[in-house]
């Protein structure tokens, strides 16, 4: 009859399916009985996702594995990790993940999302990672607005990116690396495609690109809670995420939307932006709150985080020799705010 050490010896290996670490490495049997008289064995055993499709597989290559030692009747019981290591894990196996996706480690991946469209998403993008690169890291963005893509133009990108061996370089700006469909559609005409070439476009933005070493990866997401922002959700499980509204309560009330969804998919949100949250008058230097109060406000209080910044109503200064008309220059008002956004932005992603 088998005993014990034979029973462990044949587990240790075996995978938790969520977490790709060895039940020896997350000590997941937690039990073992044998009946001889019944030659029968049960084994309790702890995953980090049990009740799983995955659970169901697993369950019967063990029985198999020890019917195959001679046991007659195997019960299988399985329960959670402790949740502690079990967070532990999953976030190792994420960032695995993540890196993998890029072909390197220590990025952070930073998502930014608003519930409608044309709150400022894409500015916010744009001027985020050029103010981090104003201050020495080294940025990327991925403009993962697929059909609406906005960052060539606001950037005042004319060029393309270059092809090395398999890979795509992508087109540095200001500093900043940035990959767009803008970049592979002729003549600005509308692209119409579906949900799964959305998705295969969307990973080659990652893995088919030579990011090289980034210190941060900035997504422009469409507005809502699309396709898209659930392919991201699957690709980059733990990145984090900054919500962009007006002050609008309407409208911060739509951006909750996304924002319980990062809250659903344990996304770390980093902070609201409050964009057009007022205007400044040139002339009596008077702030007039055309778009409402407070909308940014309730938005932290919903999603427990807080005001990364508000952005008053105003456009970059017009420049001759620089074409970027989303650009702020870095000592106009809006600029500096940027600054300051990206300074608590690197504090908060340590
Ligand atoms: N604070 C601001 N002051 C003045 N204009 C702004 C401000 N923020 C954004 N805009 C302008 O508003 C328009 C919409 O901004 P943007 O494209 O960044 O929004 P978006 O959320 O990315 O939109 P979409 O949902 O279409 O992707 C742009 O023309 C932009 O220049
Ligand atoms: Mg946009």
């Amino acid at each position: 009859m088998i005993n014990e050490d034979r029973i462990r010896e044949l587990l240790n290996p075996v995978q938790d399916p969520h977490i790709h670490k060895t039940f020896e490495e997350t000590d997941a049997i937690e039990n073992i009985k044998i009946k001889e008289d019944k030659n029968h064995v049960s084994i309790k055993i702890a995953l980090a996702e049990p009740n799983s499709g995955e659970q169901m597989q697993l369950q019967q290559e063990i029985v198999g594995m020890l019917k195959k030692e001679g046991v007659q009747t195997v019960g299988l019981r399985f329960t959670q990790l402790p949740d502690e290591k079990r967070d532990e894990y999953v976030q190792a196996a994420n960032q695995e993940q993540e890196a993998n996706l890029i072909g390197q480690t220590g990025t952070t991946f930073i998502s930014i999302a608003s519930g409608k469209g044309g709150v400022g998403k894409s500015t916010v993008t744009v001027n985020l990672a050029v103010a981090l690169a104003r201050l020495g890291k080294k940025v990327g963005i991925v403009d993962a607005d697929i059909y609406g893509f906005s960052v060539p133009d606001m950037m005042g990108i004319e060029n393309r990116p270059q092809v090395r061996g398999e890979k795509i370089i992508p087109v540095e700006r200001f500093g900043v690396q940035i990959i767009s469909m803008g970049f592979f559609v002729e003549d600005n005409s509308p692209i119409i495609w579906r949900g799964p070439m959305l998705g295969k476009m969307l990973t080659s933005f990652f893995k088919e690109v030579e990011w090289g070493d980034l210190d941060y990866l900035l997504l422009d997401l469409p507005p809502g809670t699309g396709d898209i922002a659930l392919d991201v959700q699957e690709l980059l499980p733990s990145h984090k995420q900054v919500i962009v509204t007006t002050p609008h309560p309407t409208a911060a009330f739509v951006a909750a939307r996304a924002g319980q969804m990062a809250f659903k998919a344990d996304h770390e949100i980093v902070g609201i932006v409050e964009n057009m949250a007022y205007f400044e008058s040139t002339l009596t230097g008077q702030k007039e709150y055309v778009f409402g109060e407070g909308g940014g406000d309730k938005l932290a209080e919903v999603l427990d985080t807080d005001i990364l910044g508000r952005l008053p109503l105003q456009q970059p200064y017009d420049e001759q020799d620089t074409f970027a008309p989303g650009v702020y220059q870095e000592d106009h008002p809006t600029g500096k705010m940027f600054l300051n956004m990206a300074n608590k932005l690197m504090k908060r992603t340590k």
